[in-house]
C-alpha cells in the first residue's frame, strides 16, 4: 500500500511490516494509513516559524525604541501579551543562532526548539529577578541580623529557640558542624529543623543523635507536581524531608501537620531555593512571639523572610557573596502576607 502511493515507510524492518491480523478492518485502516502518510510527508512547520521569527525580529527592533516601562503598553496595542512577545523573540533568536534545520522542520525539531526557547526564557526571568533582588537597597529591620560570613566563624547568640536551616545536601561536614552548633547554641527545649536529602537521612540522624540531640519527628514538603530530578538514578522525589530534633525536653505551642503540599519548587532566586509557604505554616506554629531563630545556611533567605513577617528575631549567615546580596534584597522587599496561613495545603 505504502509503496503504491509512492511514500516510504519509516522502517524497512520486515518484522514491523508483517501483515496485520486478518480480523481487522483492513480497508478502513489502509485509508487511514494512506492519509497519515500523506499528511506527515507534507508537514512542514518552517513557513509558520519563518513568520513567527519575522514578528520576533520586529519586536526586538521595537523594544530598542520603546521607552523603559512602556513595553507592555506598546505590546497591548499590537494585541500581544509580553509572554507571547518573548515567544516570538525566542523563535527569532533560535533562527539567528542557527538552531533550525536547513530544510523542512519536523514536529520533533519544532518541539525541541520550543523547549530550548522556554528554557532560555526561564533563565532570563531568573536572571532578571535575581538582579532586581540584588539591587534592593535599604536597612534591614531591627529583628533581622543577616551577614555575609562563614557560619563556622560567625559569633552566634546563645540560647537560640529554633534553628531552621537547609545546608548544602551533599556536604555532610556542614551537617556535622550544625550538630555541634545546635548542641551548643540551642536553649534547653529549643528545636532544630533541618532539611536534608532523603538518601542522607540516616547519616544526618546519626550526626545529630551523636551530638545528644533528641530526634522528635520528620516533616515533609510534598510536591504536588512531579519533579524531574531523580535521586539515586531511580527514585523521583515527590517530597523532601525536614528532620526535627530538640535539645532536652520540649513543648510545642500549637499542634501542626507534619506535611505541607506545594505546587512547584520556585527556584528563581537560588538554585536550591525552598518554597516559603511550608515554613510560614510551621514557624507560625512552632515559634513563640519574639523567638530567636537562626539559619546558618540562608541561601535565598526563605527563613529570613518568614521571620521578618512574623516579627521573630532572625540571625543568619550566607557564605556566597551573590547569594547574600539576593537574599538580603529578598528579605528587605518581602511583603508581609496576611492572614497567616491556617491550612497546610499550599495550592
Ligand atoms: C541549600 S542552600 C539553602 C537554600 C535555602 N533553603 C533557600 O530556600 O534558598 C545552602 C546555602 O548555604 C550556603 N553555605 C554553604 N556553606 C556555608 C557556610 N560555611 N556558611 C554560610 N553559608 C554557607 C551556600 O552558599 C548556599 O547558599
Amino acid at each position: 500500500m505504502v509503496e503504491s502511493i509512492g511514500l516510504k515507510p519509516y522502517t524497512e524492518d520486515v518484522k514491523l511490516l508483517r501483515p496485520l491480523a486478518p480480523w481487522l478492518n483492513m480497508k478502513a485502516l489502509r485509508q487511514i494509513e494512506q492519509r497519515v502518510l500523506e499528511l506527515s510527508q507534507a508537514l512542514d512547520l518552517r513557513p509558520t516559524l519563518e513568520k513567527a521569527a519575522e514578528i520576533g525580529e520586529l519586536l526586538v527592533e521595537a523594544r530598542s525604541q520603546v521607552q523603559h516601562g512602556q513595553w507592555a503598553g506598546w505590546l497591548a496595542r499590537c494585541g500581544l501579551r509580553p509572554r507571547t512577545a518573548w515567544d516570538y523573540i525566542a523563535v527569532a533568536n533560535a533562527k539567528v543562532e542557527n538552531r533550525w534545520p536547513a530544510t523542512r522542520m519536523t514536529i520533533k525539531q519544532f518541539l525541541d526548539t520550543v523547549r530550548r526557547a522556554k528554557f532560555a526564557e526561564r533563565r532570563a526571568e531568573r536572571q532578571a529577578e535575581r538582579q532586581a533582588a540584588a539591587g534592593e537597597r535599604g536597612k534591614l529591620p531591627s529583628n533581622v541580623e543577616f551577614v555575609q560570613a562563614d557560619c563556622r566563624k560567625h559569633l552566634w547568640p546563645d540560647h537560640i529557640d529554633i534553628i531552621a536551616t537547609d545546608p548544602p545536601w551533599t556536604e555532610l561536614d556542614a551537617y556535622k558542624w550544625l550538630a555541634g552548633f545546635a548542641a551548643q547554641r540551642l536553649r534547653i527545649g529549643g528545636l532544630l529543623l533541618v532539611q536534608c536529602a532523603t538518601m542522607h537521612m540516616p547519616q544526618v540522624m546519626n550526626l545529630m543523635c551523636a551530638a545528644r540531640l533528641n530526634y522528635v519527628w520528620t516533616m515533609a514538603i510534598i510536591y504536588s507536581e512531579t519533579r524531574t530530578v531523580r535521586a539515586n538514578g531511580r527514585f523521583r522525589a515527590t517530597w523532601s524531608p525536614i528532620l526535627v530534633f530538640s535539645r532536652g525536653d520540649f513543648t510545642i505551642p500549637q499542634s501542626l501537620s507534619d506535611g505541607y503540599t506545594v505546587r512547584g519548587g520556585e527556584k528563581n532566586l537560588h538554585d536550591w531555593q525552598q518554597p516559603i509557604e511550608p515554613w510560614r505554616y510551621w514557624l507560625d506554629r512552632l515559634a513563640r512571639p519574639g523567638a530567636v531563630v537562626a539559619d546558618p545556611f540562608v541561601g535565598s533567605g526563605t527563613i529570613g523572610c518568614v521571620c521578618r513577617e512574623y516579627g521573630l528575631c532572625f540571625h543568619g549567615t550566607e557564605l556566597d557573596k551573590v547569594a547574600y546580596r539576593i537574599a538580603r534584597g529578598r528579605i528587605l522587599s518581602h511583603e508581609v502576607q496576611s492572614p497567616a496561613p491556617d491550612d497546610r495545603e499550599g495550592s
